[in-house]
């Protein structure tokens, strides 16, 4: 007898259907699965006929043939094992087909026939209407993750046994329903902020320059100064994010497996931190099926790249593409794959090798050629991307005992928000352009305008700290920001004058 189950896969964050045909003949027992599945995929014989006999039902002895169809697309993971347990069952005859034909079927089985959770429930819950099927029964961890797509009929069960007794028709199980907006609203809190920050009142100012005009940052300062605590903090005022975004991160998550039961929406930005040992493929994805790395996983949210000079320079060179386009495509011999990679990058480190150059308390006893090698060691193409350099110096002890706390998040996100606001009405229609950071060549010509008292202090700097034209350029950028911050129509002096503070690597001439 035949049977056909849907399934899908996804390939980046996009599902495709996959059809589980069973067919079983008389003729001596044996099972062939086709359809280029993967080990993963060949091994749920085992599971299957395992979960099957534990259930007290039975695993078919004669020839079992399981086409996998698209054929030409590679099959991977362990989601299949359900669609071809209840394919199996449904060919001998030991469950009616009416219900199972019209939902879409994902799960992995254990050898007692408990579900576990698989990857991708929520890209491929997104597709179901798209290909035609109106439920999707899937492993109930993944249920509410699934359930965020409207009108679709989710079903979350525990066990193949429960599967079965749901598609015979003699137990009735609820659909999950979320409202992602509940959701979404729900886990808006990320637990941290600004207001835990005491002093550093210039490096706060700086991450709400940068958070405004989308600028990525860089900050240098000795140990313990407060420069992750501040990276941190730096998701919080981002302007919020808005439930499609938060949709479109959780799908990258969803299929690199980080959702579950308590993540079932990534409704905060999400704040990424690789330690500096994380290889090429880690950082912008791979694999053979490839997965997303960590510039995908930030996506909407910041890459943090902590101790910058320990990464390896070739890691951080492979970013360059994704930086500029954001997103990443995978190329390998079946497929390319892309995921989208719009981050903001902050990166930390110290201001010599052994971290005390700038402060005051301790004595640093780094020579001027070791300086030297440790910044240059710094990659080229990533500084190029980096629009604010912040000093962040060492907090007095009487500033840490200070028992009043600081501005909080939500004040300084509200500024953001506002300037962030005029950069949308300005770069309306510009393609590509959403904030000040963006602008090419062009737009910094039309937007950028300064006027005689400004041209004379950039003239002024530019020769006086030997700026490259660059660094001129990231000076415009981050002065159009400051003047937004300021809601100002026109960059004055003052504005110009504050962004020139943010090019301390450049002034300082370490490179
Ligand atoms: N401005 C501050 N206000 C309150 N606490 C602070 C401040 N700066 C530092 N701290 C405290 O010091 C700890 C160390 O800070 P943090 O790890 O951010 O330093 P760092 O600059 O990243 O150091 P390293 O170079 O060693 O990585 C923080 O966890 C926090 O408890
Ligand atoms: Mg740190
Ligand atoms: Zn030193």
């Amino acid at each position: 007898m035949l049977s056909k189950v849907f399934s899908a896969a996804v390939t980046g964050i996009e599902a495709f259907l996959v059809e589980v045909e069973t067919d079983i003949s008389p003729g001596l027992p044996c099972y062939t699965l086709v359809g280029l599945p993967d080990n993963a995929v060949r091994e749920s014989r085992e599971r299957v006929s395992s979960a099957i006999s534990n259930i007290g039902l039975r695993f078919p002895l004669k020839r079992v043939t399981i086409n996998l169809a698209p054929a030409d697309r590679k099959k991977e993971g362990a989601a299949f094992d359900l669609p071809i347990a209840l394919a199996l069952l449904a060919a001998s005859g030991q469950l009616p087909p009416e219900r199972l034909e019209r939902c879409l079927v994902l799960g992995e089985l254990s050898l007692d026939g408990k579900l576990k959770p698989v990857h991708g429930a929520l890209p491929i819950a997104a597709s179901c209407r798209k290909l035609g099927l109106e439920g999707l029964l899937l492993p109930r961890a993944n249920a509410v993750e699934a359930a965020v797509v409207r009108d679709l009929e989710v079903i979350g069960v525990e066990t193949l046994a429960e599967a079965v007794r749901f598609l015979a028709g003699e137990q009735e199980l609820k659909p999950t329903r979320v409202d992602p907006n509940d959701l979404f609203s729900s886990r808006l809190s990320y637990g941290v902020d600004f207001s835990d920050v005491k002093g550093q009142e210039h490096a706060k100012r700086a991450l709400e320059v940068a958070a405004a005009g989308g600028h990525n940052l860089l900050l240098i300062g000795p140990p313990g100064s407060g420069k992750t605590m501040l990276a941190r903090r730096l998701v919080t005022i981002l302007p919020r994010i808005s439930l499609e975004e938060a949709i479109e991160t959780t799908r990258i998550h969803s299929v690199a497996g980080l959702t579950g039961e308590s993540q079932s929406l990534v409704a905060t930005r999400p704040f990424r931190n690789p330690h500096h040992t994380i290889s090429d493929a880690g950082l912008i994805g791979g694999g053979r099926i490839p997965r997303p790395g960590e510039v995908s996983l930030a996506h909407n949210g910041v890459l943090f790249l902590d101790e910058m000079p320990e990464f390896q320079k070739n890691v951080l060179e492979v970013m360059r593409q994704p930086m500029e386009d954001g997103e990443v495509s995978i190329s390998r011999s079946l497929i390319t794959v892309s995921y989208p990679a719009r981050f903001m990058l902050a990166c930390a480190m110290n201001p010599c090798p052994c971290g005390y150059l700038t402060d005051p308390a301790h004595s640093c006893h780094c020579t001027p050629t070791q300086i030297k090698r440790y910044m240059s060691s710094i990659s080229g193409p990533l500084l190029d991307r980096i629009d604010i350099h912040v000093e962040v110096p060492a907090v007095p002890f009487d500033q840490l005992a200070d028992k009043r706390s600081g501005e909080n998040s939500e004040n300084i996100r509200a500024r953001v928000e506002k300037g962030r606001g005029l950069q949308l009405e300005r770069f309306r229609g510009a393609d590509g352009i959403y904030c000040n950071a963006h602008m090419g060549r062009q737009a910094l010509k039309k937007y950028c305008v300064l006027n005689e008292e400004c041209l004379a202090l950039l003239r002024q700097a530019v020769t006086h700290f030997g700026l490259s034209a660059r660094a001129h350029d990231r000076i415009l950028k981050v002065s159009r920001t400051i003047a937004d911050l300021a809601g100002s129509e026109s960059i004055e002096a003052a504005h110009l004058a504050e962004a020139i503070q943010y090019r301390s690597l450049d002034r300082t001439a370490m490179r």
